[in-house]
């Protein structure tokens, strides 16, 4: 499986440690900056190329991550095709891709440690959509939404 990735100064040292622990699993790794620390950045510019490529599918999946994760979620989401949601618990590391085919999983650099980051990383990118009739139908609803864009 082919993942992005990409963080802001606020999640530049967990974007580091995640990138190293993803390699050492097997994971290629994309990496879409920030390529150096610099505090002053904007997460915009980083997440957005990543989320470009996740809807192209370019990379299966994506890891967006800035100080809260916030920031990052909201950015990724503008992009049609996305489905990002900031994550702090291992339950929706799974279910979020399992109910909702969530492809950009959000961490906060500054709210949630690398052990706990690298261990929701890996359960996100093993879990699977399940495809199921209800979720096919809600993720339909989504993507009317996208359209109605103006
Ligand atoms: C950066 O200072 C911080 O605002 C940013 O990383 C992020 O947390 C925004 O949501």
């Amino acid at each position: 499986m082919r993942i992005g990735i990409a963080a802001d100064h606020g999640g530049f040292e967990l974007k580091v440690q995640l990138s190293i622990a993803l390699k050492a699993a097997g994971y290629e790794v994309t990496d879409f900056g920030a390529h150096e620390l610099v505090t002053g950045d904007d997460y915009p510019d980083f997440v957005a190329p990543l989320a470009k490529a996740v809807a192209r599918g370019e990379v299966t999946r994506g890891l967006a991550i800035c100080g809260s994760g916030v920031g990052a979620c909201v950015a990724a989401n503008k992009v049609s095709g996305v489905r990002a949601a900031l994550i702090t618990d291992s339950f929706s590391a799974h279910q979020g891709v399992e109910d909702d085919d969530m492809n950009i999983m959000c961490l906060g650099g500054r709210v949630t440690g690398y052990a706990l980051s690298r261990d929701l990383v890996m359960t996100f990118l093993s879990a699977r959509f399940k495809a199921e009739e209800r979720f096919k139908r809600r993720l339909a609803k989504v993507e009317a939404l996208e359209r109605e864009r103006t």
